[in-house]
């Protein structure tokens, strides 16, 4: 009680010293270079600074996985440039593909990791103009040094929401003596190629094909699944000319706390449009399907390993052919020969520092999959049934984002694996 009367006492006195330290009004400014008058401020920027614009804007935001997802572990140097607000504010602003270093102290994407001013004149192009960047995108996954143009908006988003790219180079290989430091291409077979489609790959320990989860704009553009020779592909439906932000960013609804700044799209807008009829769960439910379906006859296969887990979630990975040292794994019990199975501890954060150590190790040991391996290279057409698996799952909208080239990827896969 004493303490709070204290404190109202040094309020009263602050707000005393604030009050009596406001002087008489100045005189009227000098005129601008022109002579003329300034924009008013009132029309030109209150359209968006309004104090309850701008907390209805944050008031969504914090709904969005942007505002909530965020860990540190991915504040490292193959991670940070989509990850957290200052890798993506270095990567745009410098141009390059990943930042120069690990950010320990990086935070969450926030209001200016996607706003910036441009210029100040708002009768040009309103809202682009607030936006950090637009311009076309060199894609991370294979360091192109062409641009692809997704659209002015969304090339904002594509920045980020796009294939991953390397995560990581270096092994220490501790199977021999001295230890020795191997880099490792980490998408050797990027990007797949229908002219190999007859040859053999080995899918070794610590490959990787993966497209991680931010693959939307792809499959939005219908481009990079792998494509069988002879096939034709159709890149475009329905919904090709939309931006990500008229699904993603449309009217908030207040109830369901979805459209507006919350990027969760708001389904209710694309009922009435469709006159009440729901085309999301029909589409999502068919690849949905052949997804599973894709994923049973890789499995039969031994290209892919099913796992149920102890509450019943089923997940499929591809299961590798060869060891991290390019030898066949066998299919029968071998013990004990040991083979370079894992790569061991790999990118930990140092619990000191909060570096990330770049440490993957590669470690023997005795095959216990060896039931479950396929015995043999892979064929060219599994690598890309495989992948296009991993395409699809990954993607996240289960295919909504072109269910066209969606399908196609996937009934094609199906097909060449039961001909083959
Ligand atoms: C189309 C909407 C819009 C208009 C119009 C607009 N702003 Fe902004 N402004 C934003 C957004 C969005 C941000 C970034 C988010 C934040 O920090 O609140 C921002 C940030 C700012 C910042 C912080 C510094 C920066 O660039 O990040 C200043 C200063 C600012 N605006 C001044 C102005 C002035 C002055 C005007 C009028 C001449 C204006 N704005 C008009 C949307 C707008
Ligand atoms: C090219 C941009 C990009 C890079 C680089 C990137 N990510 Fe992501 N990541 C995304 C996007 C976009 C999503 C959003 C998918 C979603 O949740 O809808 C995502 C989602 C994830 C998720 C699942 C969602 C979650 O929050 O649980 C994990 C885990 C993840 N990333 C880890 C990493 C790690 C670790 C690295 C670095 C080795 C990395 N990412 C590098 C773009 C990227
Ligand atoms: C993921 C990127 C992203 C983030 C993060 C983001 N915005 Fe936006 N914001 C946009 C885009 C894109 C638009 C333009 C939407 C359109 O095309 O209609 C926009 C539009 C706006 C506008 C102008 C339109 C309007 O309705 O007034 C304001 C103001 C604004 N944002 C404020 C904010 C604030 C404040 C934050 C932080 C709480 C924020 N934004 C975070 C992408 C983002
Ligand atoms: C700075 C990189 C970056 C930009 C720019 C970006 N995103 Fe994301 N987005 C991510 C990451 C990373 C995640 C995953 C969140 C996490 O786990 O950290 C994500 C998640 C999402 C999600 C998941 C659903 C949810 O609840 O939010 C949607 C939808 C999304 N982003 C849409 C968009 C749209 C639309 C734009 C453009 C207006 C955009 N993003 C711009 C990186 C980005
Ligand atoms: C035609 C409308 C539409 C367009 C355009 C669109 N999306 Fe989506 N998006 C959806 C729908 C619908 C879902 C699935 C939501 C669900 O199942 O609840 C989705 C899902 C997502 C997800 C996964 C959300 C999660 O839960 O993790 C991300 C991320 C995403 N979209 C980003 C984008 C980006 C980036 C673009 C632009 C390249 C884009 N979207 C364009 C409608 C759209
Ligand atoms: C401006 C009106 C409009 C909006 C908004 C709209 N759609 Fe559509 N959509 C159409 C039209 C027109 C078609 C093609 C004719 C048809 O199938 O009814 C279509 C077709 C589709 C299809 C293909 C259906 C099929 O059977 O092939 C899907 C999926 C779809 N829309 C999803 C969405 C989603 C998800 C949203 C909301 C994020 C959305 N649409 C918003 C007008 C719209």
């Amino acid at each position: 009680m004493k303490n709070l009367i204290k404190l109202l006492l040094l309020l009263t006195v602050v707000s005393f010293i604030l009050i009596s330290c406001e002087g008489p009004m100045g005189p009227a400014g000098n005129d601008g270079l022109n002579g003329a008058d300034g924009k008013d401020a009132n029309t030109a920027c209150l359209k968006c600074h309004t104090m309850a614009n701008s907390e209805t804007k944050l008031a969504e935001y914090h709904l969005s996985k942007h505002f909530v997802g965020t860990t540190s572990a991915r504040n490292t140097k193959y991670c940070a440039r989509c990850h957290t607000n200052e890798g993506f504010l270095e990567i745009t602003g410098a141009g390059k593909f990943v930042v120069s270093n690990d950010i320990p102290n990086a935070t969450r994407i926030t209001c200016v990791t996607c706003h910036k001013h441009t210029g100040f004149d708002f009768s040009v192009d309103t809202l682009s103009q607030i936006l950090r960047t637009t311009t076309p995108i060199y894609l991370n996954y294979r360091k192109n040094l062409t641009t692809t143009d997704f659209g002015k908006t969304n090339n904002l988003c594509v920045t980020c929401h796009q294939i991953r790219g390397i995560t990581s180079d270096k092994y220490t290989d501790a199977t021999v003596t001295p230890n020795v430091v191997r880099t490792y291409n980490q998408l050797p077979y990027f990007p797949l190629d229908n002219t190999l489609e007859a040859t053999t790959v080995k899918f070794q320990v610590g490959r990787n094909f993966s497209v991680h989860d931010g693959n939307q704009s792809n499959l939005f553009s219908g481009i990079n699944g792998y494509e069988y020779a002879g096939k034709t592909y159709t890149r475009t439906w329905k919904h090709s000319a939309f931006k990500c932000t008229d699904c993603h960013m449309n009217q908030y609804n207040a109830t369901t706390k979805t459209g507006g700044h919350s990027l969760i799209v708001n389904k209710d807008a694309c009922t009435t449009c469709h006159s009440g009829s729901d085309k999301l769960t029909p589409i999502q439910t068919t690849i949905e399907a052949k997804r599973i379906e894709l994923a049973e006859l890789l499995t039969t296969r031994k290209v892919f390993k099913k796992t149920t887990n102890s509450s019943g979630v089923v997940s499929y990975a591809a299961l590798p052919s060869h060891d991290f040292l390019g030898t066949l794994f066998p299919t029968t019990n071998t013990a004990p020969t040991t083979y370079a199975t894992a790569l061991a501890s790999a990118n930990t954060v140092d619990p000191k520092t909060g570096l990330v150590v770049y440490a993957n190790n590669v470690t023997m040991a005795t095959d216990a999959d060896w039931a479950n391996r396929i015995g043999r290279e892979w064929r060219y057409g599994e690598l890309g049934a495989a992948y296009n698996y991993a395409y699809i799952n990954s993607e996240l909208s289960k295919g909504v984002h072109n269910p066209t080239y969606a399908l196609q990827l996937l009934q094609n896969s199906i097909d060449w694996l039961k001909a083959n």
